[in-house]
């Protein structure tokens, strides 16, 4: 039997916590679609053209430290408006959700587009302040020279462009469970997040 949580929300806003977290706790695989969107946005700063290098990604493909850097994430949202690009990764994602034993997907459209099924939909966001200090310190952390005024300059322009796009906007699914992580440590959000897990089992 599969056993599906959709974790989507906007930049930073602690998806990646709580989704590993959450499959920590539960023995759940997890898979960031984020870093799909990394990965072919990166191949676009390469040179290639993105619907080809979404067509053949490989797991060599989601390796490399500057996966996670901010010029690859403005890349994965500029990519991730094609729909073409977006369709040929669609099943990957499904057959991950299906895989038995349970999973955890953590994106931007997963509760709405790849799992509306899904046992357990989580929209987790919190203020574009609190996201860009996050991200901000995680950057600095693995040595990248930024600053504040930058990371949450980049926070906005991707939220601005997941939101709008007519394809597979970014938005909590109508059963989705909020969760604002604004004002809670990592802990509480955590605990939030496994106890909706829990209630759904
Ligand atoms: O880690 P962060 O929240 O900053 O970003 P990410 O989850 O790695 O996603 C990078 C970009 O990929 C996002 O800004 C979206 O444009 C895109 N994305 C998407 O469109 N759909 C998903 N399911 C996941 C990511």
């Amino acid at each position: 039997m599969s056993f599906t949580v959709a974790i989507d929300g906007p930049a930073a806003a602690g998806k990646g916590t709580i989704s590993l977290a959450v499959a920590a706790h539960f023995g759940f695989a997890h898979l960031d679609t984020g870093l799909l969107y990394r990965a072919v946005g990166r191949r676009m700063l390469r040179g290639e053209e993105p619907l080809s290098a979404a067509q053949t990604l490989t797991a060599a493909d989601l390796d490399g430290e500057d996966l996670r850097g901010p010029d690859v994430a403005q890349a994965a949202s500029k990519v991730a408006v094609i729909p073409e690009v977006r369709a040929a990764l669609v099943d990957f994602q499904r057959a991950f959700a299906a895989r038995a034993g349970g999973a955890v997907l953590d994106g931007r459209d997963i509760g709405t587009v790849i799992c509306p099924e899904a046992q357990v939909k989580l929209f987790v966001t919190a203020s574009a302040e609190v996201r860009a200090e996050r991200r901000l310190a995680e950057l600095e952390a693995k040595g990248l020279k930024t600053d504040y005024g930058t990371v949450l300059a980049d926070v906005r322009e991707r939220d601005a462009r997941d939101a709008e796009r007519a394809t597979a906007p970014m938005l909590a699914a109508d059963d989705a469970t909020l969760l604002d992580t604004s004002t809670l440590s990592i802990e509480a959000a955590v605990a939030r997040a496994i106890a909706v897990v829990e209630a759904a089992r």
